[in-house]
């Protein structure tokens, strides 16, 4: 629990994430076209389970209900992200807009308002227009993407730029680039082991490619629309904290080297300048250059941190995986210990110093504000379990009371500017390729009837939130 001499600041967004994929279903509803993910996830073998978006939980259906849930919860923000082909169906800058995709947003964005909440709104999470991928390459083709993408922003801003003050250019552009061109798990699925593309430079020039439309996105923002708008923009990062599994300098070595491929390869050209000398060492000329014009544009675009972190690695010099920057990961100590709890997906254990580590490395190294835009913990086997225990969620309420309890310490007592807090995620949804298997809501969502129903770990969060509430 929440000591009473911890607080947060006045302003501190506290609320859920989500993501427009993950939740809406409805794909073929009100003119939206069809986006990378509808097709991957209809491919067989793709998702886990075999299963797509076109349900979900049926939020662009039941987006009434969720906003009722979410007041209960008494979040004072949401974070959820706007379907580029709701709004540009097939997405190009010469390509018609949308309005009843417009519309939705504008109803769904005025009764957060209604009930006091605050939207937090991501442009793209991942659900990237077909048609883009089939005309020429979506992601792969700078000239076309970047102003396809910077139209698709300019088009958001102008329909509600006048109610929404947060902005996220881009989600997890690390996930966009290896998980979709580089291992071939994510959309489009180029890359390792089966898909098309030639994984050892694909991610590489789509990173790039990813932080040009973000930049050029801002950029519209700021000379046009924030003079009159005055909202914040920036982009969210994955990264999780990276400890050397011994004090040897080679491991020590290698948890930088590991943080420069997670984190530095987006963070230190758009806060720096450049990219981590390490990666270039690494990859060569395979790393594409930023033009001067390109890095002019770069620096600076973004106005704050926006952090997504789950857990933390022990990383081992001499791995052989490029996009771990050649460092090998593990959660077993030395001495055969584990880091912390297992969660259901292979890459999250729970360890909540990493968590504050992170916060103190990222604010000294980018002295940039930060916004924890997901944060959360994915109960082993918890979709196999009768929904009774299901909702006696254990191991994600002690996950968020460690989480918690360093968020408070990073602010209180080691003076990290944090401004927000968004665990991950408001309902079970669409997990990607593991389908519906993995659940991270705080809320149980039964897809048959799509019932909701708080967790104990939605509980505890409201009770964080009150505790906060009553100290400030
Ligand atoms: C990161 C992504 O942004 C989100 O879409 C995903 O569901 C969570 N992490 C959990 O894996």
């Amino acid at each position: 629990m929440v000591e009473s001499n911890n607080k947060l600041p006045k302003d501190f967004l506290w609320g859920f994430a989500t993501a427009s994929f993950q939740i809406e279903g409805s794909t073929n509803v009100d003119g939206r076209g069809p986006s990378i993910w509808d097709e991957f996830s209809r491919t067989p073998g793709k998702t886990l389970d075999g299963k797509d978006g076109d349900h979900a939980t049926e939020s662009y259906r039941l987006w009434r209900e969720d906003i009722a849930l979410l007041k209960q919860y008494g979040v004072k923000s949401y974070r959820f992200s706007l379907s580029w082909s709701r709004i540009i169906p097939l997405g190009g800058r010469e390509d018609p807009v949308n309005e009843k995709g417009i519309q939705w947003y504008k109803d769904f964005i005025d009764e957060l308002i209604k009930n006091g909440i605050i939207p937090f709104v991501t442009l793209y999470h991942w659900d990237l227009p077909q048609g883009l991928h089939d005309r020429y390459g979506g992601w792969l083709n700078k000239a076309e993407i970047v102003k396809d993408y910077e139209r698709y922003a300019r088009v958001c801003f102008e329909a509600f730029g006048d109610k929404v003050k947060y902005w996220l250019t881009m989600n997890e552009p690390w996930c966009i680039s290896v998980l979709g061109y580089g291992r071939g798990v994510f959309a489009p699925g180029h890359g390792k082991p089966n898909g098309p593309g030639d994984a050892s430079r694909e991610a590489w020039i789509v990173g790039q490619n990813v932080v040009l439309a973000h930049a050029s996105a801002v950029k519209a923002y700021r000379e046009e629309y924030k003079p009159t708008q005055g909202g914040v923009i920036g982009i969210t990062l994955n990264g999780d904290w990276q400890m050397p599994w011994d004090d040897t300098p080679e491991n020590i070595a290698a948890a930088q080297h590991a943080l420069d491929f997670a984190i530095g390869w987006f963070a230190d050209p758009i806060y720096l300048g450049h990219y981590p000398p390490y990666m270039r060492e690494v990859l060569g000329d395979r790393l594409p250059e930023y033009s001067d014009e390109e890095i002019k544009l770069v620096k600076g675009s973004s106005d704050f941190y926006g952090m997504n972190t789950y857990t933390t690695n022990l990383a081992r010099a001499g791995g052989d995986d490029e996009f771990q920057g050649l460092v090998d990961y593990t959660f077993t100590r030395p001495d055969g210990t584990q880091l912390g709890t297992q969660a259901h997906c292979a890459w999250l254990q729970d360890y909540p110093d990493g968590f504050r580590d992170l916060l103190s490395y990222l604010y000294k190294r980018y002295k940039m504000p930060i916004y924890v835009t997901e944060n959360g913990f994915a109960v082993k086997d918890e979709n196999d379990m009768p929904v009774d225990q299901l909702l006696a969620d254990k191991d994600r309420v002690r996950y968020y009371e460690g989480t918690t309890r360093a968020l408070l310490a990073a602010i209180n007592e080691d003076g990290v500017d944090v401004r927000s807090y968004f665990p991950w995620s408001f309902l079970d949804n669409f997990e990607w390729a593991d389908g519906y298997t993995t659940r991270f809501g705080v809320t149980y969502v039964n897809y048959e009837t799509q019932e909701r129903i708080p967790k104990d770990s939605g509980k505890f969060l409201v009770k964080v939130r009150r505790q906060y509430d009553s100290v400030n």
